[in-house]
Order: structure tokens, then C-alpha cells, then sequence
């Protein structure tokens, strides 16, 4: 098996970091390997916002616990009741990718750049994790000033976003992966 096929298959979701910043030069990677994504009509639809600055994350943090608190699922609730409540897990380093809004497919561009840097991480030993609830941030009326307030352009829709880290354990097992969901036609 070759090296690309090995980190594709060991990268798992680590919900568990060092407080040790990454590299500068390691960031650098990371960001590079998400801009050499594909995209549709090569329109590079992505804008990505890289938060290491202590104060920015404890505001990001505190808007996904009012988003958690709204929500209707009670494990989300209970969730944002735990005053250790870190939506990225206390990561170091979080990425904010957003879409160009008159782009063909920004939320494909932007999902397939994030997956690109979660693979580069995995290749550079650093861990990584989607961290979906960041989206929903920029709709709540008490939270949506973030939007500027971290310098997302005028025109682009915050997509997805990602935790990244040096991992505090190993990577847990995999989950298993569904059977059956193939089909080879020939
Ligand atoms: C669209 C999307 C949203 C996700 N949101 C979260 C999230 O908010 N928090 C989290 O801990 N993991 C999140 N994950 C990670 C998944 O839980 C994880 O990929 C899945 O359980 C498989 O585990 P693995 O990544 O280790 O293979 C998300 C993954 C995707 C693709």
C-alpha cells in the first residue's frame, strides 16, 4: 500500500489536542494542500480564515454554545451547559473555510479543500476534526458580528471549518465502514 492510500486510511477525527501551536511551516502545508483542491471550473471558489489567536477561538467557542443552547436536540443542550465546553476540542488552530457566493459549487470546492488539508495533517502527524456547528454561528442574531469581526470577505458564506492540532493520544480505532455500498458495473 503506498504512502497516500496509508494516510488516507489512518486519519481519524481526533477530538483531543496538545496546547502546543503547530508550525508555522506545517500551517503553510496544511493550506497549500487545500488550495491544490479540485474545484468546479477551477473558480478556487474557497476563502479560508485561520484563527490561532486565543481571544478570536474563545469567541468563536462561546457563539456555538448559544447555538447548542437553541437547539432542540437535548445532547446538544446538555452539551453547552459544561463550562469546559469547547466546540473544537480545545485545538490550537482552526480554519474557517468559506464559499464564494456566485461561485457554481462553493459547498463542493470548499468540503473537498478542507478534506485536503485534514489528509496533509494526518501526513504531517497533526490531528484534525470537521467541526460542523461553526456554520450556524453567522445566522444567530447575537453572534453573526463574527463575520467581519474575523475578516470573512463581503460575498462568501462561512462553509465548513476544521480543528487542528498536535494530538494529546493516539488516533482512536475507525469506525467500521458500511458494507454493501458499492456497486461495479462492467
Ligand atoms: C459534514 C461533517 C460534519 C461533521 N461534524 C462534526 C462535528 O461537529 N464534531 C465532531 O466531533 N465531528 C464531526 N464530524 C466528524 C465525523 O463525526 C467523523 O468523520 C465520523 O464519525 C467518522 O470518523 P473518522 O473521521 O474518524 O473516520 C463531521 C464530519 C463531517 C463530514
Amino acid at each position: 500500500m503506498n504512502e497516500t492510500i496509508k494516510t488516507i486510511l489512518s486519519r481519524r477525527s481526533i477530538r483531543a489536542y496538545k496546547q502546543e501551536q503547530i508550525k508555522d511551516e506545517e500551517l503553510q502545508a496544511i493550506l497549500e494542500a487545500g488550495k491544490f483542491a479540485p474545484s468546479a471550473m477551477n473558480q478556487q471558489s474557497w476563502h479560508f480564515t485561520v484563527v490561532q489567536n486565543k481571544e478570536l477561538l474563545h469567541r468563536i467557542n462561546e457563539a456555538c454554545r448559544v447555538v447548542f443552547e437553541k437547539s432542540d436536540d437535548e445532547r446538544f443542550k446538555e452539551r453547552a451547559k459544561d463550562e469546559n465546553f469547547s466546540v473544537f476540542y480545545n485545538a490550537p488552530t482552526f480554519i474557517i473555510i468559506s464559499g464564494d457566493e456566485k461561485a457554481i459549487a462553493p459547498k463542493n470546492d470548499c468540503s473537498l479543500a478542507l478534506g485536503n488539508m485534514f489528509l496533509a495533517a494526518e501526513s504531517l502527524g497533526i490531528g484534525s476534526c470537521w467541526i460542523h456547528a461553526v456554520n450556524y454561528i453567522f445566522n444567530v442574531e447575537e453572534t453573526k458580528s463574527l463575520k467581519s469581526d474575523l475578516g470573512i470577505p463581503e460575498g462568501y458564506t462561512p462553509l465548513c471549518s476544521g480543528a487542528f492540532g498536535y494530538k494529546a493520544a493516539e488516533s482512536p480505532l475507525p469506525a467500521p465502514r458500511k458494507e454493501g455500498i458499492v456497486n461495479i458495473l462492467k
